[in-house]
């Protein structure tokens, strides 16, 4: 059966990795986490003192990209796919706060988004790929054959990432989570290049009250149809 592109967008921390994983798994295909792009780049920027104290000069950041590789490799005991910056695995060092402070406003940058999204293309010119992220369905994939645009409750979501961080030893108080989350959702709707707005084509999974065994069957089964298509 031909392979498809699944895009899976929407807001911070509503579980777009953990469906889009199961996904991938279940069929097989590829998953790339392209928020862990933006946040290897960050990461880069904080550990050369390119972002100081929360300020960053926009140029040397487009310059540092000339010294970034960014790279997955499936971990062997979950065939997951994990983010490589520079030759190493950085999967744990990008989900603390600090790269999720300054995240939003190094993804805004417009230099910073065409080379991520001409590596996402590469990752996805031979389909079988599932790709979570923000401007999946409407920049990077228009054509995917599946979109999702996934949303849930804010609060459900603080708590969701609040245990997500705790269960990897990041301890980080609920209230400091809840700020973050809703400050990265109002950048990442009113950024001028590629907000995050629900493509046209895209199904709507609002996940609030939905177990994780509901959502892939949901998506599972939309999948099998775009196939079949
Ligand atoms: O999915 P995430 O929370 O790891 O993403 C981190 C940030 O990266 C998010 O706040 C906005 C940015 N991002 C983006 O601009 N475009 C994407 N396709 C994915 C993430």
């Amino acid at each position: 059966m031909p392979k498809i592109t699944i895009a899976i967008d929407g807001y911070s921390s509503c579980g777009k990795s953990t469906i889009a994983k199961g996904l991938a798994l279940k069929l097989g295909y590829i998953y790339i986490d392209s928020g862990a792009m933006y946040r290897a780049v960050t990461l880069y920027c904080i550990q050369n003192n390119i972002i100081k104290n929360g300020i960053f000069n926009e140029q040397q950041v487009l310059d540092s990209m000339n010294h970034i590789h960014l790279e997955f490799s499936v971990n062997p005991s979950t065939h997951v796919s994990e983010i490589v910056l520079n030759g190493k695995n950085v999967e744990k060092e990008i989900r603390g706060l600090q790269v999720a402070d300054y995240v939003s406003p190094i993804s805004a940058l417009k230099g910073v988004r065409g080379k991520i999204v001409t590596l996402q293309r590469e990752f996805g010119k031979n389909k079988g790929i599932v790709m979570d992220g923000r401007d999946i369905g409407t920049n990077v994939f228009p054509d995917a054959e599946l979109k999702i645009f996934m949303t849930a409750d804010e609060t459900i979501r603080s708590q969701r990432r609040w245990k997500e961080l705790s269960e990897k030893g990041l301890h980080v108080s609920a209230e400091e989570i809840r700020k973050n989350l809703s400050q990265r959702d109002y950048d990442d709707t009113h950024r001028q290049h590629n907000p995050l707005t629900q493509a046209k084509d895209a199904v709507l999974l609002d996940n609030s009250s939905m177990s994780i065994n509901d959502q892939l069957d949901f998506v599972l089964k939309l999948a099998k149809e775009r196939k079949a298509n």
